[in-house]
């Protein structure tokens, strides 16, 4: 055998894990979305799943294909996400991580033609209404044991982390440094810290599956300690 096994000692287990953008619809041939790969959140997929997890998967549209053995759900907007999210965790996950970059708004009315730019105008305004909080309703409702999320931010990033991990109702939030070109969205490489009510880490810049890796075994060991 060249590789030895990972252990399985997260079998029994079920974790449900957010990806990706949201695509909230514009009219019928466009949309407003963002810059996600999806990366971060199918490699945690994959890292709980080798560690004999169940995974379920709900992602926004991405370029990615499904990790082996895990079980994805392919959403678009923020509130199919939201519906998909409740679906699966009808009984309560053991953890749930939101990796996804949600679109924060959405269009109040979707237009059901598409949109001319007749007139005289060289302005358009379109009015957004929010979007529903993913992370924050499901901690509401209690669907899982321990809840995980992240924060991009470009600025004063462990103060509005902190805040966002306090607002949520969160375990832990995992605060990323969006300013940096060389790390976080739509890169290989991935340099976070790691946020509870009262402890900090911050694991080195590696990849995202290594990093992954790391963020599984930390929530595992948080969650031994609740
Ligand atoms: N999130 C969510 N639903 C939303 C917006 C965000 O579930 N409608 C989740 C993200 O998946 C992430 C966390 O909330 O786990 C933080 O996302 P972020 O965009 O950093 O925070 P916001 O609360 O949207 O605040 P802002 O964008 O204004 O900084
Ligand atoms: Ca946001």
């Amino acid at each position: 055998q060249l590789l030895a096994p990972i252990q399985q000692d997260l079998a029994g287990q079920h974790w449900v894990i957010t990806a990706g953008p949201t695509m909230e619809a514009i009219d019928p041939v466009r949309y407003i979305s963002n810059h996600s790969s999806g990366k971060m959140g199918y490699a945690l997929a994959a890292a709980a799943q080798a560690r004999g997890a169940s995974v379920t998967l709900v992602s926004g549209p991405t370029q990615l294909d499904a990790p082996q053995g895990v079980k994805r759900i392919e959403i678009k907007s923020a509130e199919d996400m939201l519906s998909a999210c409740r679906e699966a965790m009808v009984k309560p996950a053991d953890v749930f991580i939101g990796a996804a970059a949600v679109a924060d708004f959405r269009m109040k009315e979707v237009a059901s033609q598409k949109m001319k730019k007749t007139g005289d105008s060289d302005e358009m305004q379109l009015t957004l209404v929010k979007n529903p909080d993913v992370i924050a309703t499901l901690s509401q409702e209690n669907t899982a044991k321990c809840m995980v999320g992240f924060a991009a931010e470009t600025q004063d990033v462990i103060a509005y982390a902190k805040s966002k991990l306090e607002r949520k109702g969160l375990d832990l939030i995992i605060a990323n440094d969006v300013s940096r070109t060389d790390i976080g969205f739509n890169n290989d490489e991935n340099q976070v810290t790691v946020l509870s009510k009262d402890q900090q880490w911050t694991p080195p810049k590696e990849s995202k599956s290594a990093l992954a890796i790391e963020l599984v075994e930390l929530i595992t060991q948080y969650q031994s300690t609740k």
